[in-house]
């Protein structure tokens, strides 16, 4: 087996519908097949209570969550995730793949509730106990093609989902905000056109990686 010193941590970022776990479970069986040790994880969850938490975030329906308290309960998720799962397997040499990150607050959270970006870069710091992802894939989707994906994976519109159920406004700014991150970070943050077959996305998106494990 293959060891990194320090490990590394990749994480998958975009809309909904763009392919990100597809990507992430080609990614791991490529760098599988090169010797390397991988954790495939995903947020919100990844571990027992994330998972928990997860199950509120998405389904539930007693009250409105705040929009505040929906942040630190993706922070809540993040800190036990970073704990448990990845600064271990970091720790062990290995790679960590993660099916949405701290973009995903920004840009959820950030730009489309309109939330602090201070508050939310100090949670990051927090969070990750100063770390930070090695590298970022941004699957960008327009929203009218993650839209027409989702309605061809569920033809009757159920609102089980709290983020699936918000409007096409809501969804352009998260795009908006991935976009604005994606340029700000343009060296953790590799952008992709979603809409390509998926396995050029993914030949892409190895070599990407292969720059950064060297
Ligand atoms: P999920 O089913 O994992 O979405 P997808 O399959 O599209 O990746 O649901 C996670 C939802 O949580 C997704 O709609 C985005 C949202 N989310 C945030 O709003 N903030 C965050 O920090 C994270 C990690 C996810």
């Amino acid at each position: 087996m293959k060891t990194i010193p320090g490990g590394l941590l990749f994480s998958f970022e975009g809309p909904d519908k763009a392919g990100k776990s597809t990507q992430l479970q080609l990614l791991a069986a490529s760098l599988r097949q090169c010797g390397y040790q991988v954790y495939e994880t995903r947020e919100p969850g990844g571990t027992i209570l994330g998972e928990e938490i997860r199950r509120i975030l998405l389904q539930f329906k007693g009250e409105d969550i705040s929009p505040e308290a929906e942040l630190l309960l993706f922070g809540a998720s993040r800190a036990q995730l970073m704990s448990q799962l990845v600064l271990p397997a970091m720790r062990q040499g290995a790679i960590v793949l993660c099916d949405r990150f701290i973009d995903s607050t920004s840009a959820y959270q950030g730009e489309a509730r309109g939330l602090s970006r201070d508050f939310i870069a100090a949670m990051h710091e927090f969070t990750l106990q100063g770390k930070q992802p090695d590298l970022s894939f941004f699957l960008d989707l327009d929203v009218e093609t993650s839209f027409a994906r989702l309605r061809k994976l569920k033809p009757t519109f159920t609102d089980d989902d709290r983020f699936e159920a918000e409007n096409r406004a809501f969804h352009q700014l998260v795009r908006q905000g991935f976009l604005k991150l994606a340029a700000q970070y343009p060296q953790r943050i590799k952008t992709f056109d979603a809409s390509l077959p998926k396995e050029e996305l993914a030949a892409k998106i190895l070599q990407e990686a292969r720059n950064v494990i060297g």
